[in-house]
């Protein structure tokens, strides 16, 4: 297999951690973007807030197989108490950020399709957007909006691209740090879930390594829930 470059906004915690962890283990080279300078792989890492800057030009140029944009927020809070600048920062970097990841990736995806090697993109939503949660409202209607910009770009992309969103349920990563700070508030997030359990970092990088990969090439405008049931099931 020739070799593999990936490019993964939002590596340097949580999900985009892991899954560069699998993705670099797997032999693949692995190109990241986020907001602090601090990271393991200084040489592979550009410094990008994907709500403010554009996208730096020296991360584009090479052939990529595969794009996954992962920053975005969990801002829980009734209705009442959230603004209008709320809901516009959360569809800023849910969804402006990723258009803005994928138009500059763009040329280098269809590179890298064109050669025949496939090329992928994967979107991250949330169990929210299918599902009605109380307190999400300002959430629900971003990661809603990532899973419309999935599935409108799998139509205008293919057959060159292939485009999916993966929607986790909660997942113990730093985002999710205050949500999950005592064993009692761990037990009843996971009491809440057919699986019963949270789910890992790993647990949604397993399932973005899948969509980026040869083993998804008939996959392309899917949702994959993996939520440990929460989004389907009843019990
Ligand atoms: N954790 C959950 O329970 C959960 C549940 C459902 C959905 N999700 C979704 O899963 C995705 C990943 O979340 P996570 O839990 O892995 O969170 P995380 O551990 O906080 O990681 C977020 C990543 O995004 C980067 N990032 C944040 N803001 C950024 C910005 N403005 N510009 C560029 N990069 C930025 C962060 O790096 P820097 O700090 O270096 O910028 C970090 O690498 C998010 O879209 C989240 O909404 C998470």
């Amino acid at each position: 297999m020739p070799d593999r470059n990936y490019c993964v906004v939002g590596g340097s915690s949580g999900i985009g951690r892991a899954l560069v962890a699998r993705l670099r283990g797997d032999g693949a080279s692995v190109l990241t973007l986020s907001r602090r300078s601090e990271v393991a792989n200084p040489a592979g890492h550009h410094v990008w807030d994907a709500t403010c800057d554009p996208f730096p030009e020296a991360a584009t140029g090479k052939r990529c197989n595969g794009l996954v944009y992962l920053p975005g927020s969990i801002r829980l809070a009734p209705i009442g108490r959230l603004s209008a600048r709320d809901f516009r920062d959360d569809f800023e970097i849910n969804v402006v950020g990723a258009v803005k990841a994928v138009q500059a990736m763009l040329p280098d995806l269809r590179a890298a399709a064109e050669s025949g090697e496939g090329a992928a993109i994967v979107l991250v939503s949330s169990v929210a957007a299918r599902t009605g949660l109380g307190m999400h409202a300002s959430i629900a209607v971003a990661k809603g909006a990532v899973e419309g910009l999935g599935r409108a770009l799998a139509a205008e992309l293919a057959p060159h691209v292939r485009v999916n969103v993966v929607a986790p349920s909660l997942t113990d990563t730093p985002m999710a740090g205050r949500l999950l700070t005592s064993d009692k508030q761990r037990d009843m997030a996971a009491s809440r879930h057919p699986l019963r359990t949270i789910g890992t970092a790993d647990d949604i990088a397993a399932a973005i390594e899948y969509l980026l990969g040869a083993d998804s090439r008939f996959v392309t405008g899917q949702v994959l829930n993996v939520d440990g049931g929460l989004g389907a099931l009843r019990g």
